[in-house]
C-alpha cells in the first residue's frame, strides 16, 4: 500500500501513538485554522518578514524571544528536525572533540549520534532496571551520587552531562537534585525532556516538575511526543551562563536545514502559544482526569497495568497473561487499537491530548477476548543488563566509524569492540554502542534480548576487525 493511500484512509481507529494530537483532533486551534486554508499557502521560504530560528529579525525570532520571556528563560529556538536535531545541536555546543560527556544508560540514540558527529567520548551512568517490566526506570539522586563517586580517571576533560526526564514510559527522575549534583561537579546539564513538554505547562496539576524550573542549563522538548504539535517539531530552551548562546546558535547552524518548513515553525509557535493559554489548562486537566479514570476502570476490570508518573502513558502488563507486548501489539492493531511502544513484557499506549471516546469500553471488551485467544502462563522477568556501574566507552563512536569491521554471531563477540549500535526502535535506547568493549556478560544479555525480540535485536553484530 502506498503512503498516500494510507494517509487518505480515514478509518477511525484509536490513535494511541505519537504524535499525540490523535490524528489531528488535538492540534492547536490556530494551526487547524491554518491547515484549513488553501493547501500549500503556508509553505513559504525564509522571507524577510518570516526569517528563521537563527535570524535576529523576522516573525520567528520575535516569537522565540516572546516565548523565552513568557517561560522566564534566556533563549528559545524552534526545531524542525525533531528532538533529535536539537539534542544533537545542544550536546555539540557543550563539548568539544576529544572531550567526554556523561550520558545516562537510557539516553536516546540521537545523543550517541552527537558523540559520533562531535568526536566526544560517552561515559555511561547506570539507571535502575525493572526486571518485571523489562525496561529501564528513571535515574535517582542517590544512584547519581554513587556514580559520581565511582567515576574513573578519564583521559580527557569531562565537559557536560545529559539527563532524561521523564522516560518514554513517563517515569520521572528526581530532576532537581540530579541537576544540583551535576552542577556541584561543575558540569552544565542538558535535559532530554522529549516526553515531558507538558510538565512545563501544567501548574498545580500534580505532575512531576519540569527541568525548566529546576535549574537545567538546556532543555529539549518534543512538541509532538508530549505536546499537541505536528511531528518533527521541538523546542530548545536555554537558561544558563554555563553555556553561551553563541555556541548553541553556531551548533544549530551546522545541523539545521537552511530551508526550515514555515508550516512546522508555525506549528511550534501555535503549540507553545496554545499551551500557555487558559483553555489549554482546562483541556489538560480534563485529559488527566479522563486518563486517571481510565486507569481505575481498567484496574477494576482486571486489566493488569504498570504504574507511571505520567497518567497519559498507559502501560499494559501483557507478560502477566503470558503474551509479549510485540504479539499483543499486532493483536490490538488488528482490532483498531494502535499502540505506541511494544516491548517483550509490555505494551505502552500514549493517550495524548485527544478525547478517545469509547476507549475504556473498547479495552474492557477486548481484554477478555485477548486472554481467551492469546493468554498463557505469565512470562518470566527479563534479567537486568550488566550495566549497573559507570562504564566508559573504550573508543569514541567517531573513531570507530570508518575502521574495518566484520560481522559475527553474538556468541563470538566476547572481548571485541562494537562497531555498530544495537538499538530497538522504539524506544531508541541503545543496548550496545559503537566503541564499547563487549564482555561475556554483555554477550549473554544481548543473546537473551535477541531471543525476546529477534526483529529488533539482531543475532549478528559488527565488531572491529
Ligand atoms: C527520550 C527521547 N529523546 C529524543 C527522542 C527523539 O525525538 P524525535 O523523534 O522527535 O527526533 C526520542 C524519540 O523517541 C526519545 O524517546
Amino acid at each position: 500500500m502506498s503512503l498516500l493511500r494510507i494517509l487518505f484512509d480515514s478509518n477511525p481507529r484509536f490513535a494511541l501513538h505519537l504524535p499525540v494530537h490523535g490524528r489531528g483532533e488535538a492540534l492547536p486551534p490556530r494551526l487547524k485554522d491554518l491547515l484549513h486554508r488553501q493547501p500549500g499557502c503556508w509553505d513559504l521560504p525564509e522571507l524577510p518578514e518570516i526569517g528563521g530560528p537563527l535570524d535576529v529579525d523576522g516573525a520567528v525570532a520575535e516569537s522565540q524571544a516572546l516565548f523565552a520571556a513568557r517561560m522566564g528563560v534566556d533563549c528559545c529556538w524552534f526545531g524542525v528536525n525533531g528532538a533529535t536535531g536539537l539534542l544533537q545541536a545542544a550536546l555539540l555546543a557543550m563539548a568539544a572533540p576529544g572531550e567526554a560527556v556523561l550520558l545516562p544508560r537510557n539516553a536516546h540514540r540521537s545523543l550517541i549520534g552527537a558523540c559520533e558527529l562531535g568526536g566526544m567520548l560517552p561515559v555511561f551512568l547506570p539507571v535502575p532496571f525493572d526486571e518485571d517490566r523489562g525496561h529501564p526506570g528513571a535515574m535517582t539522586a542517590d544512584g547519581l551520587s554513587r556514580s559520581l563517586e565511582a567515576l574513573p580517571d578519564l583521559c580527557c576533560r569531562l565537559a557536560a552531562a545529559v539527563l532524561v526526564h521523564p522516560t518514554y514510559h513517563g517515569y520521572a527522575a528526581e530532576i532537581a537534585p540530579l541537576v544540583d549534583r551535576l552542577h556541584a561537579r561543575g558540569l552544565p546539564v542538558l535535559v532530554d525532556e522529549a516526553h515531558g513538554s507538558h510538565l512545563a505547562f501544567a501548574p498545580g496539576m500534580g505532575l512531576p516538575p519540569s527541568s525548566l524550573t529546576t535549574g537545567a542549563d538546556l532543555v529539549v522538548h518534543s512538541l509532538h511526543k508530549s505536546a499537541p504539535g505536528l511531528a518533527q517539531t521541538a523546542v530548545l530552551w536555554q537558561r544558563s551562563t554555563r553555556i553561551s548562546s553563541t555556541s548553541v546558535r553556531l551548533s544549530l547552524q551546522r545541523l539545521q536545514s537552511s530551508s526550515p518548513s514555515a508550516l512546522l515553525l508555525a506549528s511550534c509557535e501555535a503549540t507553545l502559544d496554545w499551551m500557555l493559554s487558559t483553555q489549554w489548562i482546562r483541556i489538560l486537566q480534563r485529559r488527566l482526569e479522563q486518563a486517571r479514570r481510565l486507569h481505575e476502570c481498567l484496574d477494576r476490570h482486571g486489566v493488569p497495568l504498570h504504574e507511571s508518573d505520567d497518567p497519559l502513558r498507559l502501560i499494559l502488563n501483557t507478560a502477566a497473561v503470558g503474551v509479549s507486548g510485540l504479539e499483543a501489539d499486532t493483536w490490538f492493531m488488528n482490532r483498531g487499537v494502535i499502540a505506541e511502544l511494544p516491548e517483550p513484557l509490555c505494551l505502552t499506549l500514549c493517550l495524548g491530548f485527544a478525547r478517545h471516546r469509547g476507549l475504556a469500553a473498547r479495552l474492557r471488551h477486548l481484554w477478555p477476548l485477548f486472554i481467551k485467544e492469546q493468554g498463557r502462563p505469565s512470562l518470566a522477568a527479563v534479567a537486568a543488563p550488566p550495566l549497573d556501574s559507570v562504564q566508559v566507552a573504550e573508543l569514541s563512536p567517531s573513531s570507530v566509524a570508518h575502521r574495518p569491521s566484520l560481522e559475527l554471531p553474538l556468541h563470538q563477540c566476547a572481548d571485541r569492540i562494537a562497531a555498530e549500535m544495537i538499538c530497538p526502535y522504539p524506544p531508541g535506547i541503545p543496548l550496545l554502542v559503537p566503541g564499547e568493549r563487549i564482555d561475556h556478560l554483555r554477550v549473554q544479555w544481548l543473546q537473551l534480548q535477541h531471543r525476546r525480540w529477534p526483529e529488533q535485536v539482531p543475532g549478528m553484530v559488527k565488531v572491529l576487525a
